[in-house]
């Protein structure tokens, strides 16, 4: 039987089912308040029985920055990182959004070649950052 994935905007209710994906994909879980900021741009990867991937974007008035891609690992090679960054794309350029950018960790060679596969170039800068609460 073929399943229709919908990419869908992510809806308080998907938390558990988000975080679980995250945790199965080894990545870390986003606090509920992070992902109902600026909900249109959180998606998730929706088969109608369970999430298969979800993905965050931010936008700050001059670019995007998409963060905390996964999917699933029994759900990986089938288009669904795609489908999700595409219908993210769509909605960054809908709210004017002309540049994106993400960071992807210097061992993820994985993460790496899907991200160039979709056109994200590596770029020089080099990012600075400074934590501003001791928890961060
Ligand atoms: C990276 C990740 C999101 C890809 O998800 P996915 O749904 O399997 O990706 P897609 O099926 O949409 O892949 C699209 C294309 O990207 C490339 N690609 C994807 N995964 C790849 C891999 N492991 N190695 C090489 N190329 C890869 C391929 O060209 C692929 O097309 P193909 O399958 O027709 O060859 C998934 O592996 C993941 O969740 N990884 C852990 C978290 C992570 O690394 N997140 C992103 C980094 S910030």
């Amino acid at each position: 039987m073929t399943t229709m994935m919908s990419y869908r905007e992510f809806t308080v209710k998907d938390y558990d089912a988000a975080c679980a994906v995250w945790t199965a994909a080894g990545r870390e879980i986003v606090p509920l308040a992070e992902l109902t900021y600026r909900p249109s741009l959180v998606l998730v990867a929706d088969d109608g029985d369970s999430l298969a991937g979800v993905v965050m974007g931010t936008f700050d008035g001059r670019r995007g920055m998409i963060l905390r891609l996964a999917v699933h690992p029994a759900r990986r090679r089938q288009g669904i990182a795609r489908g999700l960054v595409g219908e993210l794309e769509t909605r960054f350029r809908a709210i004017g959004c002309p540049r994106v950018n993400l960071l992807v960790m210097p061992d993820n060679d994985a993460g790496l070649r899907f991200w160039q596969e979709l056109g994200y170039l590596p770029a020089p800068d080099v990012l600075c950052t400074k934590p501003l609460s001791p928890s961060q």
